[in-house]
């Protein structure tokens, strides 16, 4: 077989997490103080594969061309797409034809999160040679996901050895009545004849050119597709929820670490304090990572809680959220949880009296008081 090559998908609107993706990249958006890409690009890298295009969208591709670079740090090549407009994950796959050839790839969906990576997949793809291997997971609510009808028992969704004897028959765009509850990862390996299946159908309802479309074209023409379940978590942060508790999973397996300075302050659990950060009189109980140049005093920062570089967390209590890079929390009565702040964002208490709510906030931003 051809050396397999990889092909990130960082290009699309973001709606979803608005207003956080008017001015920067979701896939940019840090998961422990990591860009969610990176994990996607690291995944190649461990699975061998050494040369990787990333569609990009006109709006964000430079900021995103900045953060990756050339690949070198992660020892491979990396080549960007731009894809004038997001048509659609099929029509991403097109776009990338000439960078693709007749290679088989792995695509993998930039703002995805997969535990374990990608290695043992790309074994069993190259060991069993179908014509496309799906990555799937069993969700509680089918009817919010694309799914995927297995051949023999329905519904099973056990796992393990006996799957790889099973083929995809079918799949649904969010079904109404369900038949599996196997849901499409983001994740997918394809031979080069998913280019001709993206040429062969039409845009969906919403205008798009479908991944599903393609793969189920594929199953149409009687070749191979096989399901992969995957063992481990698998999360899409396009939400505000699902980005959270991406943060979290990643804490979960957080390494301790203090390279930054503790003045009287009480670090419980799994912490990282980055090098620079700066700790006084604070209380800080794991997991937590505390970015570099951070600056915490009289505070107490809580479980699953990811602080990027340079923010300052002052006479306030702060958990379960995602700081982005320069922001500040400061003087605050009760405890601000569940949150993700953009870049160089400020919530405080004012001086002066009355007592009263002040807010700066741009657009499609969403605040809740208790
Ligand atoms: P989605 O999250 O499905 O789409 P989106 O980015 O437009 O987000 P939203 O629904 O919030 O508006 O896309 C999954 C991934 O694929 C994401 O990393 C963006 C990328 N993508 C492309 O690169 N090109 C495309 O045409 C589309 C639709 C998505």
């Amino acid at each position: 077989m051809q050396p397999l090559k990889g092909l990130i998908l960082s290009g699309g609107k973001g709606t979803r997490l608005r207003p956080i993706t008017h001015t920067s990249a979701k896939q940019l958006v840090p998961v422990a103080n990591k860009p969610v890409l990176f994990y996607g690009i690291e995944a190649m890298a461990q699975a061998g594969i050494e040369q990787v295009g990333i569609i990009i969208a006109p709006e964000t591709g430079d900021e995103i061309r900045e953060a990756a670079g050339d690949g070198s740090r992660f020892g491979i090549d990396i080549e960007y797409i731009v894809q004038d407009e997001p048509l659609g994950l099929a029509h991403a796959v097109l776009t990338a034809e000439p960078f693709l050839g007749e290679s088989p790839f792995v695509m993998y969906l930039g703002d995805n999160l997969l535990q374990g990576g990608i290695v043992e997949l790309v074994a069993s793809f190259r060991e069993r040679e179908p014509e496309a291997l799906i990555l799937l997971t069993p969700v509680h609510d089918p009817q919010s996901y694309g799914i995927a009808e297995l051949d023999g028992p329905i519904g099973d969704s056990a796992g393990g050895g006996q799957d790889a004897l099973r083929q995809v028959v079918r799949l649904v765009e969010k079904p109404s009545e369900p038949k599996s509850d196997l849901a499409l990862v983001g994740v997918y390996m394809f031979t080069a004849s998913i280019h001709d299946a993206a040429r062969a159908i039409e845009p969906s309802g919403r205008g798009e050119l479908e991944i599903t479309d393609a793969i189920q074209h594929l199953v149409d023409e009687g070749m191979r597709v096989e399901p992969h379940i995957v063992q481990g978590w698998w999360k899409d942060t396009g939400r505000l929820q699902d980005m959270l508790e991406a943060n979290r999973l990643i804490l979960d397996n957080l390494d301790a670490r203090i390279d930054g300075e503790l003045i009287d302050s009480q670090v419980e659990g799994r912490v990282v304090v980055q090098a620079g950060a700066r700790l006084e009189r604070a209380t800080v109980r794991g997991p937590v990572i505390i970015g570099a140049g951070a600056k915490l005093s009289d505070c107490y920062v809580g479980p699953y809680t990811a602080i990027g570089e340079g923010c300052t967390v002052t006479g306030a209590e702060v958990e379960h959220s995602i700081l982005l890079a320069g922001s500040s929390v400061c003087d605050l009565d009760g405890r601000m949880e569940s949150s993700l702040l953009g870049r160089n964002v400020t919530v405080r208490r004012g001086e002066r009296q009355p007592r009263a709510y002040r807010f700066m906030v741009g657009d499609n931003s969403d605040i809740s008081i208790l």
